[in-house]
Parts: structure tokens; C-alpha cells; sequence
């Protein structure tokens, strides 16, 4: 373990609007998706991951990332990410002023050809030019290691594995590496173990953690994390979400919780949780799906009693 001392603040990214939206199997008008994103901006989320630039036949929902960028009213030092698998993904985000991409492999072999059809080694072969571009043209880069704490075609990840990618990704220049567990079945344990791991691969302050709640693990997993000095998480508005490409893969931890959660433990994270909580419950009604945060929800529940009481 890192130390006892947790970060006195983290970053929070709200991976919502493309991680969770994705998963949507109706389209989300993209007026929907540029108000969720500029509440977000208003609630005070330093990174937003706002859209994919990836092929529209593996992931149709995406495929409006040009617009939604257009759309939405930035704020000066939000970073706002999208995702690139490939040169045409990065020529795409560049014309979109996107701030950072997020380029994505896995830790597993069997979700590597699932998520982007090739080989971990063959999809780090074609992120090597996405990420010369990204420095050339001062863009942020980000890798994410799916499957990082178990893979829902494999099953057991080794840590060795998970090593190995990031250290690819750290040779590629990579400014965050995200390790996520993209089908949310680990815990606090594996947890402690991976991230001590990979912090002998890649600056402790520039990893995060990407928890999935499948297992109702994600809020002990983060905790585990802060404890290995990691503060970098993370979370979707609602508990947005789930994978395409992970069956029964559950959403992102939903933001509202961990933002309760930090707030709690005395963490400063910049952002107002009344406003996520809205931006929550707009979304929610807007595509017709339960809001699956348990803090989102008792504090609705809250207001629309101190409503009823007035
Ligand atoms: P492919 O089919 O092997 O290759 O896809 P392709 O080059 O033959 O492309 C297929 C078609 O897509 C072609 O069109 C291309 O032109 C087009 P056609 O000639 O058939 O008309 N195409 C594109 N169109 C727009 N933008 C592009 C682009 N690239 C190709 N950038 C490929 C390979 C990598 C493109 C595909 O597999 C892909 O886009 N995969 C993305 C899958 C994805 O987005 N998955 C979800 C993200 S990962 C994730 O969610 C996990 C993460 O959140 C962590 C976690 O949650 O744990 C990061
Ligand atoms: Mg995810």
C-alpha cells in the first residue's frame, strides 16, 4: 500500500456522456446529448468525455461526435476528451477541437479482438500514429486498459498483463492512463495489487480508476485506490452505462455516489453535487431509463420531500 494519508483532492471525469450514452440501444438526439454535456460544464467537471470519433457501425450511438462538439458551450481549462481508435478517429477529433483523446486497449487478449477486431499488440502498432499526430498537434492523450481486473471472455486478467499495456501506453506518451475494469468484477484486494503494480510503470498522480458497479464493488474499489494515492476516478451521471462489447456489464459507478463519497471523506473535487444530481435526473427522464445512482436518487427523493413539506 502507498500510504494511509487519501489524496486531499481528486479528478473526477465524467465519462457519461460517451461511456454511458453508448451503451443506449435508442438514438439520443444530439440536443439531448449537448445538454447533458453543458450542465455537466456548469456543475464544474474539470474532464468531460464527451463523444467518439470510431467507426459508426461498431458503435451507431457515437455516431453524431462531430455535432455534439460543435454544439456544446465549453468552459476554459475543462478538458473535454473522445475517443480515437484510429488516424480517421483522430482527423475527426482534431476538426472537433477536442482537447485530449483516449485511445483503448485491453488487458485481455479474447475483449482486445471483441472491442476493436485485433490483437492488443497490433491495436498498440495502430495507435502509435494516433499518438504521434495527438503530440504533434499539442492534443492530450489518454490509454485506458480495458479489462483490466477481469475479462468477461477470458476471466482471469494476470497483473502482468496489465502491466505490460500500460508500459506500452506510457511509451507512447500517454499524459492519464485510465485501469478499468470495464465489467466491474473486481475487488479492493486485486485492487491494491494492480495499482501497485502498474505505479512502477507509470506516475501514480497520472493513473486513474475506471470502476464499473456490476458486482456492487465500485465504491470499495475507489476507496481502495485513494489508498494507494490514486486520485483520478472515473464516474458516470446516473450510472449511465455498461459495455457493447461485456455483456452484463453494469454502468460506470455512478457520479453522484462517488461525488457523496468524497465529499464525505473531506476530498475537494470542484464539482457542485446538487447540479450533478439534476443533470442526473434529466437525463434519466430524457432517454427513459431508471437513474441507477443511490445518492442521486435519496437526494431527489429528499427534495421532492422538503417540496411536498413547504
Ligand atoms: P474494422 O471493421 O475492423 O475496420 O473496425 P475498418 O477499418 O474496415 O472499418 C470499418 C468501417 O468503419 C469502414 O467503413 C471504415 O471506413 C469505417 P466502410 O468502408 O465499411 O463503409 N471507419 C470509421 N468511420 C468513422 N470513424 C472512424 C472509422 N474507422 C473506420 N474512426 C475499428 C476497426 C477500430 C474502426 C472499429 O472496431 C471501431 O471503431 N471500434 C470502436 C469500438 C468502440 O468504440 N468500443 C467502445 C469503446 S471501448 C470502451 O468502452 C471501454 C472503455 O470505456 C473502458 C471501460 O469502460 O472499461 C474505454
Ligand atoms: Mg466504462
Amino acid at each position: 500500500m502507498a500510504s494511509n494519508a487519501l489524496p486531499q483532492a481528486v479528478k473526477i471525469v465524467e465519462v457519461g456522456p460517451r461511456d454511458g450514452l453508448q451503451n443506449e440501444k435508442e438514438f439520443v438526439p444530439t440536443a439531448i446529448k449537448i445538454e447533458l454535456i453543458d450542465r455537466l460544464t456548469q456543475a464544474g467537471f474539470a474532464n468531460i468525455e464527451a463523444a467518439s470519433f470510431v467507426s459508426p457501425k461498431w458503435v451507431p450511438q457515437m455516431a453524431d461526435g462531430a455535432q455534439v462538439m460543435d454544439g456544446i458551450a465549453r468552459r476554459a481549462g475543462t478538458i473535454y476528451s473522445v475517443l480515437t481508435p484510429n488516424l480517421r478517429g483522430f482527423e475527426g477529433a482534431l476538426a472537433a477541437r477536442a482537447d485530449e483523446i483516449v485511445i483503448f486497449g485491453a488487458a485481455s487478449e479474447a475483449f482486445s479482438q471483441k472491442n476493436i477486431n485485433c490483437s492488443i499488440a497490433e491495436s498498440i502498432e495502430r495507435f502509435a500514429p494516433v499518438a504521434e499526430a495527438a503530440r504533434a498537434n499539442g492534443v492530450r492523450i489518454r490509454g485506458s486498459v480495458s479489462c483490466a481486473l477481469g475479462c468477461p471472455y477470458q476471466g482471469e486478467v494476470p497483473v502482468a498483463s496489465v502491466v505490460d499495456v500500460v508500459a506500452r501506453f506510457a511509451a507512447l506518451g500517454c499524459d492519464e492512463i485510465d485501469i478499468a475494469d470495464t465489467i466491474g468484477v473486481g475487488t479492493a484486494k486485486r485492487v491494491h495489487e494492480v495499482f501497485e503494480a502498474v505505479t512502477k510503470a507509470f506516475p501514480r498522480e497520472r493513473l486513474s480508476g475506471h470502476f464499473h458497479d456490476t458486482y456492487g464493488q465500485a465504491l470499495a474499489n475507489i476507496y481502495a485506490a485513494l489508498e494507494e494515492g490514486i486520485a483520478i476516478f472515473h464516474a458516470s451521471v446516473a450510472g449511465l452505462g455498461g459495455c457493447p462489447y461485456a455483456k452484463g456489464a453494469t454502468g460506470n459507478v455512478a457520479t453522484e455516489d462517488v461525488l457523496y463519497l468524497m465529499n464525505g471523506l473531506g476530498i475537494r473535487t470542484g464539482i457542485d453535487l446538487d447540479q450533478v444530481v439534476a443533470a442526473g435526473d434529466f437525463i434519466s427522464t430524457a432517454i427513459g431509463r431508471p437513474n441507477v445512482s443511490r445518492a442521486g436518487k435519496a437526494l431527489l427523493a429528499k427534495r421532492q420531500n422538503a417540496a411536498a413539506c413547504a
